[in-house]
C-alpha cells in the first residue's frame, strides 16, 4: 500500500462567518463543510433569516431519507436548481407526481431489463480501453470516461435512433447547462428571487430546451416508427402505474429522458474519473484488478456474463464514490415538526445531508483519507450503518439507476483496464462541484498499453 494520500477540497474554518459561508456555496459547495463536519455530526446556524441543519450524522440521514421521509421533500433551492438542468422528470418530481412516475418506472430498471443493456456498457468499455490505449502519454481520462457513458445511456435510451443521434452536440449540450446551472449565484440564496428570470445563463438554458427538442423528436419519430426498438424510451412510453393504469405524458417522457441523461452520464462519468485517478496511484490495485480478471475471463474478453463476477471492480468503484460522492450533498426542507434524536427540527427547517464528510468521517471510518477497497467486503460493509455509505442516496427515493451504473461503471472500469496502465502525472486535480463532483482541469494520467508491459 502506498502512502499516496487522495487530493481533497480546502475547507473554511470551524469560525467562519456567513457571509464566508455564502461564498464558498456560490464558489465550490464542497469546501463549505469546516474540518468540525469532519469530528463532530451536526450543528444548526440561522443563514439569511432560514434555520438549517447540517449533518454527517447516519442516524439524521436514515431518519430523513426513510424513517420520515413523507415529512422530508427536497428543498426549494435543490429542486430549482435540478429543474433548470433537467425539467419535470422524476428526478424532481414531487409529492403524488413522484410517486406515479416513480411506480411507473421502476419496473424499467429490473434485473432482465438491465442484463438486456449489458452487451451496450461491455463495448463502451472496450471502446474506451481501445481509446485509451491509442493515446498513450499524458492523457486527459475525463472526456474519454464521458464519451463512454454518454454513448451508454443514449444508446440504451435511445437504441432504435442511436445512428441518427447526435452524441457530440448532446455532449456539449449537458456539459454547458451544468456549467452554466450547477452552481448557485446570490439570487438563489431568496425564495422571492431564486425562480426570477436573469438575463444571463442564457447559453445554459438554450442548451437545455436543445436537448428537450432533441429527446421530443426522438419520441416523435418513435411514434411514426414501424420499428419496435427494446430500449429505455419504449419501455418509458410503456410505462404505467401498477394499480390506476396511468402512464406518462409526453413532457414527462421528454423530461425523463434529459433527466435519464443529466442524472446518468455526468455522474458515471465523474465516479471512474476519479476511480482512474485513485487506481493511478495505487499500482498494486490495479495488479489485484488484473489477477481478478485473469481468474473470472480467462484469457479472454469482457463479456455481460462476466460482469456480476468482477467483485473487486465494484469494490474499487464503490471506494471511489466514498472519497468523490459525485452527489456530494442533498438539501431537504421539513413539513412538520420532528424530533431526530437530539436535534428538534421544526417545520420549513432545511436539512443538509453532506455525504462528502461523513464518507470522510473520523469517527466513522478508519484512516478515511486512506483508499482501501477492502472496506466493501461483505462482511464490512454488514458491520457498519447502511447510512453511512449513501453515493445514490438512501432510502424511498434511493437513485433508481444505481444497479444500472454500477454494472455499466464495472463494465467500463474492466474494458479500460484490461488495456492499458496507469500512472499519475505532475498534475494535481482539484475536486468542485457542478451539480457533480468534477476535477478542475480535467484528469491528466500517464496511460501505457498494457500489452507493451508484458
Ligand atoms: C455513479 C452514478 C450515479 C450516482 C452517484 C447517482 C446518484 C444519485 C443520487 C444521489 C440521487 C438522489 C438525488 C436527490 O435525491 O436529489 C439520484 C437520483 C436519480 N438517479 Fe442517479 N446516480 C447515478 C447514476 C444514475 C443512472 C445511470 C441513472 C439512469 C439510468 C440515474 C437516474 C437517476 C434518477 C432518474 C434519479 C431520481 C430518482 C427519484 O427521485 O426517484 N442515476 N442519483
Amino acid at each position: 500500500m502506498t502512502d499516496f494520500v487522495p487530493v481533497t477540497a480546502t475547507p473554511i474554518s470551524d469560525d467562519a462567518s456567513t457571509l464566508t459561508i455564502l461564498k464558498a456555496a456560490m464558489r465550490n459547495p464542497v469546501e463549505m463543510w469546516s474540518d468540525y463536519f469532519y469530528r463532530e455530526h451536526t450543528a444548526t446556524r440561522k443563514i439569511l433569516g432560514q434555520r438549517v441543519h447540517t449533518t454527517t450524522d447516519p442516524d439524521i440521514m436514515q431518519a430523513v431519507f426513510q424513517t420520515h421521509f413523507d415529512i422530508f421533500p427536497k428543498s426549494d433551492l435543490e429542486q430549482v436548481v435540478l429543474e433548470r438542468a433537467t425539467g419535470h422528470g422524476l428526478l424532481t418530481a414531487q409529492g403524488a407526481e413522484w410517486r406515479t412516475q416513480r411506480r411507473a418506472t421502476s419496473p424499467i430498471f429490473r434485473h432482465k431489463n438491465l442484463t438486456a443493456l449489458a452487451p451496450l456498457m461491455v463495448a463502451a468499455g472496450a471502446t474506451a480501453g481501445d481509446r485509451l490505449a491509442g493515446a498513450r502519454g499524458e492523457v486527459d481520462v475525463m472526456p474519454v470516461m464521458a464519451d463512454a457513458t454518454l454513448k451508454v445511456i443514449a444508446g440504451t435510451l435511445l437504441s432504435g435512433d442511436g445512428d441518427d443521434f447526435d452524441f457530440a452536440t448532446m455532449s456539449k449540450m449537458v456539459d454547458i447547462s451544468l456549467a452554466h446551472f450547477g452552481k448557485v449565484d446570490v439570487f438563489d440564496f431568496f425564495k422571492s428571487t431564486r425562480r426570477m428570470p436573469r438575463p444571463w445563463g442564457k447559453a445554459g438554458r438554450e442548451a437545455v430546451a436543445w436537448m428537450q427538442q432533441a429527446a421530443a423528436d426522438v419520441i416523435d419519430g418513435r411514434r411514426l416508427s414501424e420499428d419496435q426498438a427494446q430500449d429505455l424510451l419504449a419501455l418509458l412510453m410503456a410505462a404505467r402505474h401498477p394499480d390506476s393504469g396511468e402512464g406518462l405524458t409526453d413532457a414527462q417522457v421528454r423530461d425523463n429522458i434529459v433527466t435519464f441523461i443529466g442524472a446518468g452520464y455526468e455522474t458515471t462519468s465523474m465516479a471512474l474519473t476519479w476511480t482512474l485517478y485513485l487506481l493511478a496511484n495505487h499500482p498494486e490495485w490495479q495488479d489485484t484488478l488484473a489477477e481478478e480478471r485473469a481468474a473470472v475471463l480467462g484469457g479472454g474478453p469482457v463479456t455481460p456474463d462476466h460482469l456480476e463476477a468482477l467483485e473487486k471492480h465494484a469494490m474499487v468503484v464503490q471506494e471511489a464514490m466514498r472519497l468523490y460522492p459525485p452527489a456530494p450533498s442533498l438539501d431537504r426542507v421539513a413539513l412538520e415538526d420532528v424530533t431526530i434524536g437530539d436535534l428538534e427540527v421544526k417545520a420549513g427547517d432545511v436539512v443538509v445531508l453532506a455525504i462528502y464528510p461523513m464518507q470522510r468521517h473520523t469517527r466513522l471510518w478508519d484512516r478515511p483519507e486512506r483508499f482501501d477497497p477492502m472496506r466493501f467486503t461483505p462482511d464490512q460493509v454488514a458491520a457498519r450503518h447502511r447510512f453511512q455509505y449513501v453515493p445514490f442516496s438512501a432510502g424511498t427515493r434511493v437513485c433508481i439507476g444505481w444497479k444500472f451504473a454500477m454494472m455499466e461503471a464495472v463494465a467500463i472500469l474492466a474494458g479500460a483496464l484490461d488495456r492499458v496502465t496507469l500512472a499519475p502525472t505532475d498534475f494535481t486535480p482539484y475536486p468542485r462541484v457542478r451539480i457533480t463532483l468534477r476535477p478542475v482541469g480535467g484528469m491528466k494520467l500517464a496511460v501505457r498499453p498494457r500489452a507493451s508491459q508484458n
